[in-house]
């Protein structure tokens, strides 16, 4: 693992540099993507510099890793309307072109169809993760099928905790989510994954020099041949 560390503005304005070059190299690139606050600073520099006219996601395709289960892009809580509003409407990319796994599935059989929509365009070029406190990317929590396709998860309570403070009560928080499995994730020609704040310093930790094991997924990244971190000093205090 490529380990890269600043402050967040540094970190997130490198970490716009891959996209750059990216789609420089393959206009037509598929982009894995992903919500929480971390990758916030990361997608206003990619609006700054699609403004600038650097970068066009005019021919990208777009993937997300997640979404709840029941919430459609209409719910301001939805992965869709976060996607919508803090980058897609501020860059050039074509509505059409960016997929959220639905909210809606029935079961994993269907919810593994995305896998096969990903791949039919090609596989992902890039994908961009943060993490969670447990160690989850995507929605994957801990002990995650190694060879997980897009699936259903029930989140750990912990993860909705996490995750309340944008609902008006713990009860509003969807209990169940779909997310791009850790087979998925995995397939990925490159990842990027962020994480800010000490708050992740010991979940970096693991990740980077535990064991890769499926009770940390994002340690499991220790397998794949191109990952980069990109870390704030406080998150990587512990490194
Ligand atoms: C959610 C998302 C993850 C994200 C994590 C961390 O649970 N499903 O994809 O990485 O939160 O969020 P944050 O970036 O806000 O710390």
């Amino acid at each position: 693992m490529k380990i890269i560390t600043g402050t967040r503005e540094e970190v997130s304005k490198k970490a716009a540099q891959r996209y750059v070059e990216l789609l420089a190299k393959k206009p037509e690139a598929v982009l894995g993507l992903a919500t929480g606050s971390t990758p916030l600073e990361l997608y206003a520099e990619l609006a700054r510099l699609c403004a600038a006219g650097e970068v066009s996601f005019a021919r990208a395709k777009s993937y997300n890793l997640d979404e709840y289960l029941g919430l459609d892009g209409s719910h301001d809580q939805s992965y869709r309307y976060f996607m919508d509003n803090n980058l897609f409407k501020h860059i050039d990319i074509r509505p059409e072109n960016t997929h959220v796994p639905s909210g809606f599935v029935k079961d994993d059989a269907e919810a593994a169809q995305y896998d096969a929509e990903i791949a039919a365009a090609g596989g992902v070029d890039l994908q961009l993760l943060g993490i969670g406190n447990n160690g989850h990317i995507g929605f994957n929590e801990p002990l995650t099928p190694y060879d997980s396709l897009t699936h259903i998860v029930k989140l750990t309570e912990s993860t909705r905790e996490a995750n309340k403070r944008f609902f008006k009560s713990i009860d509003e928080v969807p209990t169940h989510a779909v997310t791009m499995g850790i087979h998925t994730v995995m397939q990925a020609r490159s990842i990027i994954l962020m994480a800010f704040g000490r708050g992740k310093a010991e979940i970096i930790k693991k990740t980077v020099q535990g064991r890769p094991e499926i009770s940390v997924p994002a340690s499991l990244l220790q397998l794949h041949t191109d990952v980069t971190l990109y870390l704030d000093e406080d998150a990587a205090s512990l490194l």
